[in-house]
């Protein structure tokens, strides 16, 4: 099993770009491969997780090519023939990985098919719950049959076309389920509306947009009519992944005297919310939007985040905040390890239900790096100012997980090994990578 090893670095300075973004790279080759038209995908994130929704697309009758593999760069360029909306039957079950993105989505495409389709993932994406999906999807006239009283994978979708359009007020504020059954309208006969309790990342509706789905918004609800094909309209830029830039956001916030420039960076207002959090603990952020704009509807730019001298401040993070940080969370927990007082997160019971239970996991790991934590239901408070000391951790099988301990280990005292770390290649493929131009710089530090 590999590792990863951290000494603790004293300042550092970091300049790169971060492999491009998960959900948007999802979206592209979900779409692309449904789409009537070929799509050329730039920037694409060479991980486990998007390969899995590309794949999936391969299985289901799409073609692709990788013209660049992305290894150097974190960043693919593939070439999408789609099946003009004619998806084929696959030949056995497909496999979804570690990839919640990939099984729900998809999910979502393949109630409005003809045929029936087994979707499976590995051992943490079965056990995750899919009655969310599951039950609007069968008002709209599909079958899905899962495990247990949560439903979980492997799941078998028996499709239905057409399928019926709903209005359905959102249970949990997922961006999944949103883009779940937005996805399913498009194979609905009249009009398919979401309603969301708080806004969540609005992808899927920028990607309708590339794609040439009409769609509408009207406050908290969203409507697309179906039934709609989407067209392929050539290329798809993929910008960084904010989430993989959080992670030295929160490195270079809490170490006084280091900088961390991140270039190319998605920059779309449902997901920057780790920009304010670390702005209220006190970190010193400039944001310069790209001069190009917008890139495939999402916008762009450069971060730069400056370690002040008088460190972080803890914060409360809650409420409609919660979504727009969700996957931010674990190292923002490890920010709040950093600062002087109390950090609280709270109403984010999601949390449970990740690739781990990063409530537990994100509490266990602070304390075996000797900080005060009380977890609840709906997340923690972590009293700061305790001094962090290396320990040897676990990453639980998750990713973020995994990044956000490597983080902690770069400001603690002594040295941290982070077990079990090949789960990094889900979403951050060149993460040793850059954690080595950091740990670099420990002499001169
Ligand atoms: C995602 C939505 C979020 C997020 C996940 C990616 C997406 O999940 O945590 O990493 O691409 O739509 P939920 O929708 O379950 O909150």
């Amino acid at each position: 099993m590999p590792e990863i090893t951290v000494e603790p670095v004293e300042r550092f300075d970091l300049d790169l770009r971060v492999p491009g973004d998960k959900s948007i790279s999802h979206r592209a080759a979900l779409l692309g491969g449904l789409a009537q038209g070929e799509s050329l995908i730039e920037g694409f994130l060479p991980s486990e997780d998007c390969h899995a929704s590309l794949g999936a697309m391969t299985a289901l009758g799409a073609r692709a090519e990788l013209l660049d593999d992305g290894q150097a760069t974190g960043r693919a360029k593939v070439r999408v023939q789609g099946v003009g909306g004619r998806l084929q039957a696959p030949e056995k079950l497909i496999d979804c990985g570690n990839s919640g993105t990939t099984m729900r989505l998809l999910a979502g495409i393949l109630a409005g098919q003809e045929f029936s389709c087994e979707l499976g993932g590995d051992h943490s994406l079965n056990q995750r719950p899919m009655n969310r999906i599951i039950e609007p999807l069968e008002r709209m006239g599909a079958r899905l049959t899962g495990h247990g009283s949560r439903q979980t994978a492997p799941l078998t979708v028996h499709g239905c076309s057409p399928l019926q359009a709903i209005d359905y007020p959102l249970p949990v504020a997922s961006a999944q389920v949103k883009s779940c059954v937005l996805l399913a309208g498009l194979f609905a006969d009249g009009t398919t509306r979401v309603i969301e309790p708080t806004p969540t990342r609005d992808h899927t509706e920028r990607m309708f947009d590339t794609f040439g789905i009409r769609w509408h918004r009207d406050g908290a609800t969203i409507a697309v009519d179906g039934p709609q094909l989407p067209q392929a309209t050539g290329r798809v830029v993929v910008p960084g992944d904010i989430s993989s830039a959080a992670f030295w956001m929160v490195a270079a916030a809490s170490s006084p005297g280091s900088r961390v420039r991140i270039r190319g960076v998605g920059l779309n207002p449902t997901r920057t919310g780790i920009i304010d959090v670390l702005r209220r603990m006190g970190a010193e952020i400039e944001v310069i939007p790209d001069p190009a704009g917008e890139s495939g509807g999402e916008p762009l730019g450069d971060v730069v985040v400056q370690g002040t001298t008088a460190g972080l401040r803890g914060t409360v993070m809650e409420g409609a905040e919660i979504p727009n940080i969700i996957d931010e969370l674990p190292v923002l927990a490890v920010a709040g390890a950093l600062a002087h007082g109390p950090t609280a997160i709270r109403g984010a019971a999601e949390l449970r239900v990740k690739e781990t239970d990063r409530i537990a996991a994100v509490a266990a790991n602070l304390r075996a790096m000797g900080a005060a934590v009380t977890d609840y239901d709906d997340g923690m408070t972590i009293e700061g100012g305790h001094p962090l000391h290396g320990a040897r951790l676990e990453s639980f099988g998750d990713h973020r997980l995994a990044m956000s301990f490597a983080v902690a280990g770069l400001r603690a005292h002594g040295r941290t090994i982070m077990a079990d770390t090949a789960c990094v290649a889900t979403s951050y493929p060149l993460f040793q990578q850059h954690l080595n131009i950091v740990l670099d710089q420990r002499a001169t530090g």
